[in-house]
């Protein structure tokens, strides 16, 4: 059975002490549903955040890391380092990180391994851009970008990855894709995955949705058999709207 998760991107947002007042709004809110919780603070806040919230159910997980164990990547991060935290999943191919630092399908792949290696869990994102959308090319985009940083690993790899749909045009933009559109493109992922692999395997992978997901949609949006949660940006950085995702299911 795959799980159900709500995980929140901080992205470059929340200072120490600004860190430190939505962890204690966070601990304040009431889970009433199944799903897993996550939130990924930046790497200066992720230790603060690590103990804050050890005897809680939020996990901890880091925005990016490096491929390598270590050496002169000056400015990088190593799984290394994030492991030693105590720190045990990380957001890998995020748009952004794609968009701004050109991240490569070649590179993911690399930190995909790197992170396997060192038995992290991954949230692997992925999604097409508005123009791939508009010339209904968006299947292929995805596909490719699944294939090529993905597809080299075993089946059994996939127990330890989490993929997250965020189609580029829907982030931070205050436009969702429907709850069909999310629907349609994560059983296409999933047929993606069993044509490679297998159908059982392709089902016990967790796909979330990300793209201005809000409390006013995500209960629609999880509602798709496909849809196992979300990766959400804007809206977790307040603590009521973040557990109104996370209660949604
Ligand atoms: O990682 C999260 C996604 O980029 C979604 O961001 O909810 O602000 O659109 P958003």
């Amino acid at each position: 059975m795959r799980k159900n998760i709500v995980a929140g991107n901080w992205k470059m947002n929340n200072d120490l002490s600004e860190t430190e007042t939505l962890i204690r709004e966070l601990k304040s809110q009431n889970k009433i549903s199944d799903a897993e919780v996550m939130i990924a603070p930046s790497f200066t806040n992720l230790w603060q955040a690590f103990n804050s919230l050890k005897d809680s159910t939020i996990e901890v997980i880091a925005q990016n890391m490096h491929f390598a164990e270590s050496g002169a990547y000056t400015g990088e991060v190593s799984a290394t380092m994030i492991k030693s935290l105590g720190v045990k999943t990380v957001i890998l191919g995020h748009s952004e990180r794609r968009a701004y630092f050109n991240e490569t399908d070649e590179l993911l792949a690399k930190k995909v391994d790197a992170a396997i290696k060192n038995e992290m869990r991954v949230i692997f994102c992925f999604g097409e851009e508005l123009k791939d959308r508009k010339s209904g090319n968006h299947e292929h985009i995805v596909e490719n970008q699944i294939k090529n940083a993905l597809f080299h690993l075993e089946a059994t790899a996939f127990k330890n990855i989490v993929l997250a749909y965020e189609p580029v045009w829907a982030i931070g933009t205050g436009e969702t894709a429907s709850p069909e559109q999310a629907q349609d493109m994560h059983a296409f992922i999933r047929k993606t995955l069993a044509s490679k692999y297998s159908q059982d395997m392709a089902n016990s992978v967790s796909i979330l949705y990300g793209g201005s997901c809000k409390p006013s949609n995500a209960k629609e949006i999880f509602s798709k058999p496909d849809v196992d949660g979300g990766l959400i940006g804007g809206a977790a950085l307040n603590a009521d709207d973040f557990f109104a995702i996370v209660n949604s299911f």
